[in-house]
């Protein structure tokens, strides 16, 4: 079973990456989130540092796009190609009103002439290979078989299927029973995501899937930065590991962003998840989020660290 760490706007940069990579090695690949390439043919240079080959070498990055244009998508992945990147991850997963009204994302699913028309676009001279994230459909599991059809008829190199559909967002569970289709009937390859946050809950998957050759870990790895490691066979989370992996978090966004007090932002969207691998943490943790002093940033995590016993199952999710 391979493991992937999946591509999370906000949070899994190039910053979060390294620092990941170096303290919890393991992932076999980590997702970019999506970058959406415009008809201008350029990324502007905040995009590209995700992208940049030697601040990802020896990280196993897959850079991942947004947009229901092929031309789009085929001169920003072959700017990509020439840098050394060999796989494109095309995005029809994302449910964001904003990026659906505009026909992308899971939008896409719901316009099968406009998804044919930009594979058709895409695989007819690719520069690299190209797979895909897509979700079940944009407001039905049933639009799924259909969609798979269509995937089949492209040399897609791994299809990862959110089991979601759209209209889901992130608040309905997944439904991983509708993933025995896509396991069964995909030409390529294919990767299980959704709602695997703790060890046990993936090793309950592998029991229910066990032909499953990927599967792909979001919040959960997030949550437990050493949850890859750990279904590889190495330790669970250490307490003195996990703690110099936020301190070097924190001290690499503060450097990036001009100032401590301008990671605190970054540092919360990482604590939300974080937080549920300590046990007794509400009181502490609604402080964290409400702080907006670095200081008490410091001495709040220092508590947390100190203090709070953590959870040797892994985070049990509460998001
Ligand atoms: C804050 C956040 C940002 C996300 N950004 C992306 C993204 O850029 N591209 C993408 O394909 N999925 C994105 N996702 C979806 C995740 O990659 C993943 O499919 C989802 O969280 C379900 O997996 P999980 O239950 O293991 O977290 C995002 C999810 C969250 C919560």
């Amino acid at each position: 079973m391979r493991y992937y760490f999946a591509p999370m706007e906000g949070i899994t940069d190039h910053i979060f990456r390294g620092v990941h990579h170096q303290y919890f090695p393991g992932a076999d690949k980590y997702y970019t989130p999506f970058f959406s390439p415009t008809s201008d043919g350029r990324f502007p240079p905040r995009n590209m540092r995700d992208f940049d080959v030697e601040v990802n070498r020896g990280i196993p990055v897959v850079p991942q796009f947004l947009t229901k244009r092929g031309a789009d998508f085929l001169w920003a992945a072959k700017i990509l190609a020439d840098l050394g990147y060999t796989e494109i991850n095309l995005n029809l997963g994302c449910p964001s009103g904003t990026v659906t009204a505009k026909g992308k994302g899971s939008g896409l699913l719901s316009d099968l002439e406009g998804l044919r028309q930009l594979l058709d676009e895409i695989f007819a001279h690719p520069p690299t290979e190209i797979s895909v994230k897509t979700r079940l459909g944009r407001s039905d599991p049933e639009e799924f078989p259909l969609l798979l059809e269509i995937f089949n008829q492209y040399p897609i190199s791994e299809l990862t299927v959110h089991c979601r559909v759209g209209a889901d967002f992130y608040r309905k569970p997944a439904r991983p029973e509708v993933f025995a289709l896509p396991l069964a009937k995909s030409r390529a390859p294919v990767c299980y995501n959704g709602d695997l946050a703790i060890w046990e809950q993936v090793q309950d998957f592998q029991d229910r899937y066990p032909t499953t050759p990927a599967v792909m870990l979001g919040r959960g790895a997030v949550a437990d930065p050493a949850l890859i490691c750990r279904l590889k066979g190495k330790e669970p989370v250490d307490r003195t590991n996990l703690q110099r992996y936020t301190e070097e978090l924190f001290a690499r966004y503060s450097s990036a962003f001009g100032s401590p007090k301008s990671a605190l932002g970054r540092m919360k969207e990482i604590w939300f998840y974080q937080i549920n691998l300590f046990e007794g943490a509400e009181k502490i943790g609604k402080r964290l989020k409400k702080t907006a002093s670095p200081e008490e940033y410091r001495d709040l995590t220092a508590r947390i660290f100190g203090e709070l016993p953590l959870r040797t199952a892994g985070a049990m999710p509460a998001w």
